[in-house]
Order: structure tokens, then sequence, then C-alpha cells
């Protein structure tokens, strides 16, 4: 077993006749409105790894054109796992969250040295690659290896929390370990595939964050949250929602930074510029620094120092006595 310990059980069960139609009617909506996704109708499961990789942190739209140039340079789980570190972080380019692509490649290589290059379809196997969480485990599983189990990510929870359990502001009825279990019990028999992804289409087209669509939603007559918007007389439409959700999120100074300033905005800037240079072209920190920010100073050297040295142990680049470049 390993990693999988179950949380303690949801209070309230939903009843089986709830369940059934909360079913039929995603389902059947599902077959009438899902959206057309290249991974959808692959049956390789090294590209399905890939796509969840990209999906984690990028939006459907922008990973789509990523997806076929990374498959184009790297067909096959061998041929990513041999690659030059650099060049996998060099396609990469544009879909942010660099240490991904260094994650993603060292899956490869785990696989291969340790599974014999075969993605393994049980959700404890694929736990045992490092830096495949429950959520990416269960998506491969399933949409892979069409396995009969549940995944929850923040799309997935928020919706089987509005449809079964009511609105998750100002307060969650259950944490992320407990919507795993919930998960698995409403889980409609044989139909896991087509029933993750519904959820996520749900999620992402009527069932947003801030500003759901119940009025188009398949689910209006059985999900929870929409009687208790309509019991409060909070009408669905978002501005409501938005409230509860601003009480529920507080800003921490973290989040009225700008993102210009941030660390994960210069970690980017880094990676791009040494994207740009000749292959094992290295640059000093001195020449950097200015690149990075016009009014730069030996007071910014401390600084540049960190983040150079976060990038080297993440294994995002090279840092040696001459400068840095891509691994
Ligand atoms: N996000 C993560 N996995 C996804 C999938 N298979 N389809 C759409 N969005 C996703
Ligand atoms: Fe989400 Fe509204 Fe549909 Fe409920 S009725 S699942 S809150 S969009």
């Amino acid at each position: 077993m390993g990693k999988r310990s179950l949380p303690a059980p949801i209070l309230s069960q939903p009843t089986p006749e709830l369940t059934a139609q909360v079913h039929d009617a995603l389902l059947q909506w599902y077959r009438a409105h899902q959206r057309i996704l290249p991974w959808r109708t692959s049956t390789n499961a090294y590209a399905i790894l890939v796509s969840e990789i990209m999906l984690q942190q990028t939006q459907v739209e922008r990973v789509l054109p990523k997806y076929q140039q990374f498959l184009a340079a790297f067909p096959t789980l061998v041929d990513l796992a041999a690659a030059p570190t650099s060049d996998v972080i060099t396609v990469w380019a544009s879909l942010g969250y660099n240490s991904r692509a260094v994650r993603l490649q060292s899956i490869a290589r785990q696989v291969l040295t340790e599974f014999g290059g075969q993605i393994p379809a049980s959700i404890d196997e694929l736990l045992r690659l490092k830096g495949i969480g429950r959520y990416t485990a269960g998506a491969i599983a399933c949409f892979a290896y069409h396995q009969q189990v549940a995944t929850v990510d923040t799309n997935i929870y928020r919706v089987l929390h509005r449809i079964f359990l009511g609105l998750e502001h100002p307060e969650p009825r259950i944490t992320t370990g407990q919507m795993f279990t919930f998960a698995e019990q409403v889980l409609p028999p044989g139909e896991a595939f087509n029933w993750n992804q519904a959820l996520m289409d749900l999620g992402a087209t009527i069932c947003a964050s801030a500003n759901p669509q119940c009025a188009r939603c398949p689910l209006q007559e059985q999900c929870q949250a929409y009687k208790d918007m309509s019991q409060y007389s909070l009408f669905p439409g978002g501005t409501v929602l938005r409230q509860l959700r601003k009480v529920a999120e507080p800003k921490t100074p973290y989040e009225t930074k700008p993102f210009t300033s941030t660390s994960r905005y210069f970690r980017g800037r880094i990676i791009d510029h040494l994207r740009s240079l000749t292959t094992n072209q290295r640059i000093t920190l001195a020449d950097l620094g200015p690149i990075l920010k016009p009014d730069y100073n030996q007071a910014d050297a401390a600084w540049l120092l960190k983040l150079v040295q976060g990038l080297a142990k993440d294994g995002l680049l090279d840092f040696q006595a001459d400068g840095i470049r891509l691994p």
C-alpha cells in the first residue's frame, strides 16, 4: 500500500438515487459537450503522462500547441530519457514552471531503470515515481489504463464539493484527502474515464471557481450548492460567490506583490536567457545581473546568487565558477 492511507469517513452520504441522477445528467452532458482534446483520444501512456504534467499548472489552450511540439521532439519515453536536459528545458519554453520539464525527464528515466520502460498502471506503483502525486497517479491510471479509480485536482474538488456538499466557501466541508475517499464512493461503475474527464470539463466551462454558470448547468436540479444559494437568496451569477471567496481567501502580502518582482518571475527570466545562448555557452552572474534588472548593482549580487543556487538545486542549470548554462 504505502503512501495511500484512507482519511476519516465523510459524515453525510448522498443517497444512491441522487448519485445515480448526477451520474446520468453529467455523463449525458459530457457525451454532447465534451471538449475534443488530443490526450483524451490517445492510448499512449507516455503521451498522457506528458499532458498531465503540462496541465498541472498550465491552461488547456496553452498546453495544446506545446503538447504536439514536445511529442514531436521526444516521441517516446526512451527519447525523452536519453535527451540532454538542456533540450528538454528548451522545448518546454513558454509553459512556465520550468522545473516540471526536469521532473518529467527524471520520471521518464526512473520508468526506464525501475519499470523496464513501461509506465506502471497501478496507483501504488505510479506513486513510487518521484514527482508523481496522488492526483497524477490517479489520472494516469484512469486515462491511460482505464482503471476504475477516482482522482481529485482543484477543479474536481470544487465541482464535487458543490454538487454533493454545497458551497466550498467560506468553509470547505472536507479536506482534499477526504475528497479522494468521497470521490471513490461516488464513482459511476465502469465510467471512471468519462466521469473524471466530465468533472474537469464542467469545472473548466460551467462550474468555474468565481462565476459558475448555474443557469446552463446540467446538474442544477441535483446540486447542493445551487440549493444553498437559492435558500440564502445568493443568486447564482457570480457576485455573491466572489464575495464569499474574498472572505475565504484574504490577500496576503505575497499575493499583492507584483508578479514582475517575484522570484518565480526572475527564475523564468534566467532560464529564458539561458535558452537564448548557444550550446554549452555560459554567462557570468555579473553579466546576467544587468540583463535581468537594468538597475542591477553590487547590492543585488547575494539575491542573484541565491536565485541561481535554487535553480541549480532544481536541476535547471549548471553552475560553475566561470558562469551558468542549461544542464
Ligand atoms: N487537466 C488535467 N487533466 C486534464 C484532462 N485530461 N483534460 C482536461 N484538463 C485536464
Ligand atoms: Fe456548479 Fe452551479 Fe452547476 Fe452547481 S449548479 S454544479 S454550483 S454550475
